[in-house]
């Protein structure tokens, strides 16, 4: 279960890289920068999930990934990245489920952590698909860039 995930975080890191060449594509430099960032924080949850997996001495599994993200606008790169860090939450509240009911303390409070992280990715991706609309709406996406851009 848990060495599933560690692909599910370089998903995400791939998927950030895809949004990232899309942003820039369109114009907005300021959201490739933060795309950019958030794919390295991304594979550092890979690694970290990697290193837990290391020191048990599992096998990492090879369950299929996504390469990229879908939209062509740049609202629905947002709202398809809010759509992933909401998918990483319930595939880390899943696992943590699963070691609860297996007993695996380890794993349950090693989750626990990664999912206080998550919750701040998830309320971080949400407010910025939120913030893309009413700019979109308002014809300020250049602006909304400036703001994400200060947030890489
Ligand atoms: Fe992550």
């Amino acid at each position: 279960m848990l060495n599933k995930h560690y692909l599910k975080e370089m998903e995400a890191s791939i998927l950030y890289l895809d949004a990232s060449n899309k942003a820039h594509n369109l114009g907005y430099n300021g959201c490739a920068k933060y795309f950019l960032e958030m794919s390295k924080e991304e594979s550092h949850h890979a690694r970290k999930v990697v290193k837990f997996i290391n020191k048990r001495g599992r096998i990492l599994e090879q369950p299929e990934i996504k390469f990229t993200i879908e939209g062509e606008e740049l609202a629905d790169i947002f709202s398809n990245i809010m759509d992933l860090e909401i998918e990483v939450m319930a595939n880390l509240v899943a696992l943590s489920k699963t070691s609860i009911d297996s007993g695996d303390e380890a794993a349950e409070s090693f989750l626990d952590e990664m999912i206080k992280e998550q919750i701040d990715g998830v309320d971080e991706a949400t407010i910025n698909y939120k913030k893309c609309l009413i700019a979109k709406e308002n014809g300020d996406l250049l602006g909304f860039d400036e703001y994400i851009k200060q947030l890489a």
